[in-house]
């Protein structure tokens, strides 16, 4: 299968199958938030802006990562593009491997000409740094759209489940400290939906990372849409609920690396989820799935979705007193 038709599969098997996990949450919804009568604020002073990888957002959210490669990707990318813009967000982009490998998919990722202003992250996989992949790739990921950044997707177990999967991790971390620092951008590192843990962020905190993204468990279950892809089925249905839920992971990260900024995705479904990452030490948070039909339709429909967690995110601080999170 190319890689165009592979994306295009994810696509339709996130669309159309249960592949979220089952037996596991986040943690965010039994974690309480504290309610004060009197919280002395006014609703309309709430600041929600914030800095992340040096520019300017005006809410601490990001569209997670997602696409490219497939002309669906393409109408896609474009509706993400424009509602990051309207709404003063940041936006991931999906790997980038098929537009390096592939100069015809490059159109689905040239999302800059529709966000002129915004944080564009691009992305591609550690695996490919065990073939043949360095800096220079990386640098052109970025700079052949115009990124400001690249986020390195590390997916082991994705990877296994998926057929002809890049299973080759072995002595990843000495290359990434070669490579993170000859990109000349600011490089993050995130999960798909399996987590970062403690150990991890140890392991990687002298390589260079700009931010990591927790990208814990409790949403999307990577090794579910490789599962359902691959054989219409769920064949591992334990395997594919491996992870560390994303409060868990957040707080494995922050703990041991208090000065690195977080941002926490997986699962990310509300503003409430957002007001309790933030207050677990996350600058920013991600949110993929609940966007992705919405980006189908247009940008307005990816707006709905988002302006609903920025209202719900405000309503979650002032009902707690917290005008501002990071002071
Ligand atoms: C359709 C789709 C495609 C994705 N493709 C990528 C990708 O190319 N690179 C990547 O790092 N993550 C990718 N992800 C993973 C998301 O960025 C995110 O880490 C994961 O879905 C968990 O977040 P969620 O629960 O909000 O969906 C994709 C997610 C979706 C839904």
């Amino acid at each position: 299968m190319t890689i165009s038709a592979r994306k295009l599969k994810h696509i339709q098997v996130c669309l159309e199958y249960p592949v979220h996990y089952t037996s596991k949450t986040t943690g965010f919804e039994k974690m309480p938030w504290a309610y004060n009568a009197l919280p002395e604020i006014n609703l309309e002073d709430i600041q929600l802006e914030t800095t992340f990888l040096g520019k300017h957002l005006k809410a601490p959210i990001l569209i997670g990562a997602m696409t490219g490669g497939a002309d669906l990707a393409a109408t896609i990318n474009k509706n993400l593009a424009i509602a990051a813009e309207t709404l003063g967000l940041g936006l991931m982009l999906g790997s980038q491997r098929v537009m390096i490998e592939n100069e015809s998919a490059r159109a689905s990722f040239a999302v800059r000409q529709y966000a002129p202003t915004t944080l564009i992250i691009g992305n591609i996989g550690v695996a490919q740094f065990k073939k043949g992949y360095n800096h220079i790739q990386a640098k052109a990921a970025i700079e052949l759209i115009n990124a400001d950044a690249i986020a390195f997707h590390t997916n082991p177990l994705q990877e296994a489940l998926q057929i002809g999967g890049d299973t080759d991790f072995a002595n990843l971390i000495p290359s990434l400290e070669q490579i993170v620092p000859q990109v000349g951008y600011p490089v993050m590192l995130k999960e798909v939906g399996h987590g970062l843990s403690a150990a991890t962020a140890r392991a990687v905190q002298n390589v260079g990372f700009a931010a990591l993204d927790v990208a814990g468990a409790g949403g999307t279950s990577w090794a579910k849409v490789e599962d359902f892809a691959h054989h219409g089925k769920l064949l591992h249905p334990d395997i594919c609920e491996i992870g560390i839920p994303t409060l868990e992971a957040l707080e494995q990260c922050h703990t041991t690396l208090p000065n690195m900024p977080l941002m926490a995705s997986g699962g990310i479904r509300s503003g409430l989820d957002i007001a309790k990452a933030l207050s677990k030490g996350a600058t920013v948070c991600a949110t993929a799935m609940p966007l992705l039909e919405p980006a189908t339709k247009s940008p307005e429909a990816v707006m709905e979705v988002l302006e609903r967690m920025i209202y719900e995110l405000r309503v979650s601080m002032f009902v707690a007193g917290i005008q501002r999170f990071g002071l």
